[in-house]
């Protein structure tokens, strides 16, 4: 076996204002498959977390609660590490960026930086609530989209549309904490010059330590010219104070991949190890963060800029990964998708949703689907109906007619040396973060493992007195092709490996056990080890996982996902609006824009192109065929992709709450609606 390596490993620290989700799960989930993959090879690998406990939107959940942000994250702190511990996530330390060894860590690495010259302050305007007297994040501002006027958008980005901005260009602004119209007012901000890592970054990118599809986008990040980024935020905040600038705080970014160091130097404390061992710039540890694309240039570019400049190692790789859809769409509240990882764990065994998440990673950034019939179906048919169909078929003669004793030799050992070898690539994939691949091959040879029982037909021969002896022999083959496949998926599934350790009566099982068949061993009495999705189980958890945001009746709310009426109009005005009935008769994705599709639409004696913001709402397919209303006479747009020839009409908030109009049954393409 090749020496001992000694890793450290990180997911994202999730934020500590909302519960966690089966998207996150992905990560959490890819992250502990690697680290019990290193682990089952007998390596040293540490696998730190912690919840990311500071900002505004960390601050304002709290006085909504009417509770401290220390009560707020201390109790969503007791509910992550539930929800993980469920999920079988086995960090070996998950701590919080508010704690002393963060504030330790960010000081530090501050005055670091700013000992060296790489801090600048200076003066600059930002949006300010003069009523609630704070400074306002670009997602605490919402008003007209600048191009395209669409209502109630966030400061940073229009969701209908799709164009980005400044807040200052939102029409008719609002703060989103009290209604004001947000002012501007200068004040003194704490910038990083990450210019001044330019030459380093650009070094690093190219060194193969990030994926080629993140490094491409950093190549555009780092020509685009990298600007100092405001690490300081004004109070009131919730975070930590910049040491020798009272009233300026830590930006919740500055101090959270710190959190990283924090959580593993609360493990060493913990356990006794040298923190510099692994952290120092000559460190000889390999430090990994697996993290999602959605915050590849926090960890790309901003974070190992400030490990170089404080004099620590940097990370020896970023592994980023995809988001997840379920049924081919963003995850839903209306729809039922947003499906918290306690909803999930209360109606499933989260040995499955690993198991699927496995199935379906590979090493890239694509987005990952998980598709609820797909899912019960994999999982039935290769865990219930392959793998451990293997020990149910086998453990009944052992234990009937053999007093649970296997044989005193393998009668003949090819295949459970044809699954030795496969373990060499099986293994590769699993440190390639090739799951995807690895479970397919694992699948492979529980095949094999099954035809060979078929072949053999033991339920047949042990009606024959004189092939009794034979039984036992498939058996302890078949018994020992199980012990080889539970090894090779005890990444992936923790529980179950425990659980058939105890069936097959061993200690807790190596990737290095792979070729000690158990002969002359006497096993324990078989119990079912996995059971079958049953469809209403899944039915169950989207039931539980539907929001409707109906309001209390008894006391009338404003309800603020409902825009406010727009002023009066005419009639006049009214019917200069030419709005027809038209049918979708072709849609596509456009390539570059996530939010939009390209649609063609009959109007009766005409076609019309129409880009439209609902990508996030719909899928191309469903679209086609469908009825909706479009607005006939607005002005043609020229977009980056075409002529937009008109704007179809849909409802709702924003976001991914979208429905598009349709007509009564009847009515046709064309039809005029007034
Ligand atoms: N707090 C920051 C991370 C700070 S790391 C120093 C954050 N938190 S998060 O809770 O929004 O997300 C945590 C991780 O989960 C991120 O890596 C994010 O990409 C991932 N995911 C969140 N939603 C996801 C999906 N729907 N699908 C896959 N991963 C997702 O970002
Ligand atoms: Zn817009």
């Amino acid at each position: 076996m090749s020496s001992t390596r000694k890793i450290v490993v990180t997911s994202a620290l999730p934020y500590a204002n909302g519960p966690i989700h089966i998207g996150h799960m992905v990560e959490y989930t890819q992250t502990d498959i690697w680290v019990r993959f290193q682990k089952l090879q007998g390596h040293e690998c540490i696998y730190v977390c912690a919840d990311d406990a500071h900002g505004t939107p960390i601050m304002l959940s709290a006085q909504a609660a009417g509770i401290t942000p220390q009560q707020l994250i201390d109790r969503v702190k007791l509910e992550h590490e539930q929800d993980f511990a469920d999920f079988l996530i086995g960090f070996d330390n998950f701590h919080s960026t508010h704690s002393e060894e963060n504030r330790y860590f960010a000081t530090y690495i501050y005055q670091q930086l700013k000992a060296k010259g790489h801090i600048a302050t200076r003066t600059i305007s930002q949006s300010y609530d003069p009523k609630a007297e704070m400074f306002l994040p670009d997602r605490f501002i919402k008003g007209e989209c600048p191009k395209c006027g669409s209502p109630d958008q966030y400061g940073d980005n229009c969701e209908k549309c799709g164009a980005t901005y400044d807040p200052t260009e939102l029409k008719n602004p609002r703060s989103v904490v009290t209604g004001e119209t947000p002012i501007e007012k200068d004040s003194e901000q704490y910038f990083f010059k990450l210019g001044d890592y330019a030459d380093m970054l650009k070094q690093w990118t190219r060194a193969g330590h990030i994926q080629k599809e993140i490094a491409n986008k950093m190549d555009e990040w780092l020509e685009d010219g990298l600007r100092d980024w405001d690490i300081s935020r004004n109070a009131p905040y919730w975070g930590f104070e910049i040491p020798d600038a009272p009233g300026k705080y830590f930006y919740v970014w500055m101090d959270a991949p710190i959190g990283y160091l924090a959580s593993f130097k609360n493990w060493c404390d913990k356990t006794g190890h040298n923190f510099d061992e692994y952290w120092s710039a000559d460190s000889q540890a390999e430090l990994y963060h697996f993290i999602g694309k959605d915050i590849a240039r926090f960890h790309t570019l901003f974070f190992p800029a400030m490990l170089h400049g404080a004099g620590f190692r940097k990370p020896s790789a970023v592994f980023c990964h995809g988001f997840l859809t379920v049924d081919g769409q963003k995850m839903s509240k209306s729809r039922g998708t947003n499906i918290k990882a306690r909803t999930y764990l209360d109606h499933l065994n989260p040995e499955y949703l690993r198991y699927y998440f496995a199935a379906k990673l590979g090493a890239g950034i694509d987005d990952i689907d998980l598709n609820l019939e797909d899912f019960m179906a994999r999982v039935n048919s290769d865990l219930v109906g392959k793998v451990v169909n293997i020990a149910s078929r086998c453990a009944g003669f052992i234990s009937k007619k053999f007093d649970g004793k296997l044989s005193d030799s393998l009668s003949n050992d090819s295949l459970n040396q044809r699954f030795l070898s496969a373990s060499a690539s099986i293994a590769k994939d699993y440190e390639g973060r090739e799951f995807g691949k690895a479970m397919r091959e694992i699948m492979a040879l529980a095949d094999l493992a099954n035809q060979y029982i078929d072949e053999q037909e033991p339920w047949v021969r042990i009606k024959d007195e004189a092939q009794q002896e034979n039984v036992q022999d498939t058996c302890t083959i078949g018994i020992n092709c199980f012990r080889q496949l539970i090894i090779l998926l005890k990444p992936v599934l923790p529980q179950l490996a425990a659980q058939a350790e105890a069936f097959l009566n061993v200690g807790d099982l190596q990737w290095a056990d792979l070729p000690n068949n158990l002969t002359a061993h006497s096993i324990n009495r078989f119990k079912p080890l996995m059971t079958r999705i049953e469809k209403d189980r899944i039915e169950a958890i989207i039931e539980a996982s539907k929001e409707t945001t109906a309001p209390a009746a008894a006391t009338p709310v404003i309800d603020s996902s409902i825009d406010p009426i727009a002023p009066e109009i005419s009639y006049e005005d009214f019917a200069k609006l030419d709005l027809r009935i038209a049918r979708i008769v072709a849609a596509k994705p456009v390539e570059k824009a996530d939010k939009l599709l390209q649609l063609t639409l009959d109007i009766g004696n005409e076609q019309r192109n129409v880009f439209a913001g609902i990508k996030s709402a719909y899928k191309a397919e469903e679209l086609e065929g469908k009825l909706t209303v479009m607005v006939a006479n607005l002005a043609p747009r020229k977009m980056r992709f075409g002529l937009s020839e008109g704007m179809v009409l849909a409802a709702g908030p924003g976001g991914d709450e979208l429905y598009i109009l349709n007509p009564d049954t009847g009515a046709r393409p064309g039809m005029r609606v007034k």
